[in-house]
């Protein structure tokens, strides 16, 4: 079975389990990185650990269709997440990948291996491990469906497809990428087909999430209305 490590420099990591889902674009990064500072809970980024596995696919040149391949390699596959000073650090195998696994073409191939049953099956092994302290911010699809059903706090955050379509063009921008807006719109809107009509934990709302359209709002807008909705489910339960 997988086994994953998280470092952090946190000495307790008490506290409720923060669950935000939604489509690609979204702000959930942003959003549940800043969150989680602002709270002292550690972030863990579950689509950065699917796309470390879409890396690792890659490298070994697998086909994301062979599921007998993505059994094997699930096996033994070894994924961490490093809390550092400057954001978290993404390893797969040991190496660091943090960089490499925001490529347009691990977008491209990472909603193909989530869509496995033996990756998911994997990632929600580890990713219930690293969460069942509590303390947690987890940011993804299926945290608050499947990860966690159970969460003290869910989020669901959204925005237009055209609105997505253009922040994630202005960061590969900023990142250095050529990138084409038309393109980057299509791209997000082609994730979130795949994203939802995938047969194993498609992106889908849990009923009981707080939904929060982020079209017309701030990064701090959106922030603020998550950190009081925490709070106050943090002194109803007495943390
Ligand atoms: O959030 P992101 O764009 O880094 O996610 C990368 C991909 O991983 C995206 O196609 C959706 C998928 N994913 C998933 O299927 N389940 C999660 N819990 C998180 C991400």
């Amino acid at each position: 079975m997988a086994i994953a490590a998280v470092t952090t420099t946190k000495s307790s990591r008490r506290g409720l389990v923060v669950a935000i889902d939604g489509p690609a674009g979204a702000g959930k990064s942003t959003l549940s990185t800043r969150l989680a500072q602002a709270l002292g809970y550690l972030y863990i980024d579950t689509g950065a650990m699917y796309r470390a596995v879409a890396y690792l696919v890659a490298e070994k040149g697998l086909d994301p269709r062979d599921e007998t391949a993505l059994e094997a390699l699930c096996r033994d596959i070894r994924i961490d997440l490093m809390e550092t000073g400057g954001g978290l650090k993404i390893l797969a195998m040991g190496e660091d990948v943090t960089r490499q696994i925001r490529t347009p073409e691990i977008s491209l191939l990472t909603p193909q291996v989530a869509a496995s049953t033996a990756v998911r099956h994997a990632m929600l092994h580890l990713q219930r491990k690293l969460g069942e302290s509590g303390g947690v911010v987890l940011e993804g699809r299926d945290i608050g469906t499947v990860v966690f059903p159970d969460a003290e706090v869910k989020f669901f955050l959204s925005a237009t497809a055209d609105e997505r379509g253009r922040r994630r063009y202005e960061e590969l921008l900023e990142k250095g990428y050529a990138a084409d807006l038309k393109e980057t719109i299509a791209a997000v809107k082609e994730r979130d087909r795949a994203d939802m009509e995938r047969a194993t934990s498609p992106l889908k709302q849990a009923d009981d999430a707080i939904v929060v359209d982020s079209t017309r709002m701030t990064i701090d807008e959106v922030l603020e209305l998550m950190q009081r909705q925490v709070k106050e489910r943090e002194k109803r339960i007495d943390i």
